[in-house]
């Protein structure tokens, strides 16, 4: 295989990778860039066939740019990956929490991956873009009597999480004409993992799931409920995780309440092990790759199942960062500078935390590049300021780039996940708009909000209008 030559200029750092049709892509979590970046002859960073200094132009910043090549390179190889390294059935689900939009739910349908959704928004969006109830599966700690009536009336798989929503759900199965309610129930598997605490689920002390002690009390439960046609079990132990073990050591313990389920009369088809895989967010970090996790999650599930004897299960995993974070980048225009003299530089660019809240909220780390000048010697270390009257609205701390100039285009890396699904209006600041680029075409997924689109859902009262 031809040797992939991923420096930047002059750099040194290892972040671009070069494809050829000759080669096996490389694991895009694996990746700081998007698999299709390039620097072209002038000098400008170019995704998915695309100069990002034009789209800015074009469209203007800050700007989510989509790159579909690595969107579809990881959905793929999760689904081989399976097929590869699992002996049952298996199902891959977008958990569309990291970026849910029409255009992204439909290439990653396109895939044949289905969908995780948390509410009744995202559950909508999912229909919305014709993706089919079977390959839909409705999670929440605490879903909505409205959202569990959408959810029923769709026929999707429903993720049960607690006692309120399993009385709904039997309740609800009982009145006439009800079909039976397709479900699996989440537990709470008792599994550290080391990252953000925020993003931190399978530990004991989490709101998500039923408490291991509970859970035979809900077999016995469920059997009592013909109506209520349950299909097996899930559990979720947290994101941006680098191990394996943990995901290793959950298939163990989702195999030992396969069995208990059946002691209840319950068989298990379908087992769920969640997703969190991590993503490469700056060189130092070294996440497995896609087909290694899946690997290591397969052999586990296997071996779990052999040693307890019980048949493989239907097999899914729903990854969200891993699918899509590094699949997308955010274009700035660099503003203001300010120099503190011998403590720090600032770059202030377009944007901050109502695009990108990751920082602020979890102290999420990112590089960034120049796009219009990408062999300038890296000669500075700047923090990289948002725009917004917070102080802690800052999105690299700690940024190496080159000397920047008002009006260049700032390069945000590894930006597809949780960053437009997490935007906010503070400051009454729009949502920037996304593009899809592949080969050379650019095609808008989410329009810019305008001002009048900040103002739109507000009401006057009439007794304020009168002076
Ligand atoms: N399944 C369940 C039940 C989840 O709660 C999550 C993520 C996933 C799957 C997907 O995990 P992933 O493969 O993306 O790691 N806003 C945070 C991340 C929150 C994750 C919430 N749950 C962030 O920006 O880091």
């Amino acid at each position: 295989m031809p040797s992939i030559d991923r420096s930047l200029p002059n750099t040194g750092h290892r972040y671009i990778p070069q494809i050829t049709s000759l080669e096996l892509p490389p694991s895009p979590n694996q990746e700081l860039m998007p698999l299709t970046a390039k620097v072209n002859s002038n000098d400008n960073l170019e995704i998915g066939g695309c100069e990002l200094q034009q789209l800015v132009e074009q469209y203007g910043s800050p700007l989510y740019i989509l790159d579909e090549f690595t969107l579809r390179t990881a959905c793929r190889q999760y689904r081989d990956s399976f097929a590869t390294y699992y002996g049952g059935e298996s199902q891959v689900i977008y958990a569309s929490k990291a970026w849910s939009c029409l255009a992204v739910c439909r290439i990653i349908d396109s895939e044949g991956l289905g969908f995780d959704v948390v509410s009744g928004g995202e559950l909508y969006t999912t229909l919305q873009a014709g993706v089919n109830r079977d390959r839909i599966y409705f999670h929440g700690n605490n879903k909505s009597a409205a959202e569990l009536e959408l959810a029923v009336e769709v026929g999707c798989t429903i993720m049960v999480d607690n006692w309120l929503e399993l009385d709904h759900l039997a309740e609800m199965s009982e009145r006439e004409e009800q079909q039976s309610i397709t479900i699996m129930v989440r537990i709470t598997p008792g599994i550290e993992c080391h990252t953000h605490e925020y993003i931190r689920t399978g530990h004991l002390d989490s709101k998500f799931g039923f408490d291991p002690n509970q859970i035979e009390e809900v077999f016995a439960y469920i059997h009592k409920h013909s109506n209520l046609n349950f299909i097996g079990l899930h559990a979720h132990i947290g994101s941006q995780i680098f191990e394996r073990q943990p995901h290793q050591d959950l298939a163990g313990v989702l195999v030992d309440w396969m069995k208990k389920a059946q002691g209840y009369g319950l068989p298990v088809t379908t087992l769920n092990v969640g997703g969190g895989l991590g993503i490469r967010y700056i060189e130092s970090d070294d996440p497995p790759s896609i087909s290694q996790w899946v690997k290591a999650v397969s052999q586990a599930v296997e071996q779990a199942c052999q040693d307890a004897s019980v048949p493989l299960p239907k097999l899914i995993a729903e990854p969200g960062r891993s699918l899509i974070g590094t699949a997308c980048v955010t274009a700035y225009t660099v503003g203001s500078h300010k120099k503190v003299p011998e403590l720090n530089t600032y770059i202030a660019v377009d944007g901050g935390m109502s695009d990108n809240p990751r920082p602020i909220t979890y102290q999420s780390v990112y590089r960034a590049v120049i796009a219009n000048r990408m062999s300038a010697p890296v000669t500075e270390k700047v923090t990289v300021a948002g725009k917004h009257c917070e102080s802690g609205d800052v999105i690299i701390k700690e940024a190496s780039l080159p000397k920047t100039k008002f009006g260049d285009i700032l390069v945000v890396l590894d930006t597809g996940a949780y960053n437009y699904s997490m935007a906010s209006n503070y400051n009454r600041i729009g949502r920037p708009a996304a593009v899809v680029v592949s080969e050379g075409e650019a095609n808008l997924i989410i329009e810019r909000e305008t001002y009048h689109n900040l103002i739109e859902r507000d009401r006057l009262p009439e007794r304020l209008v009168k002076r």
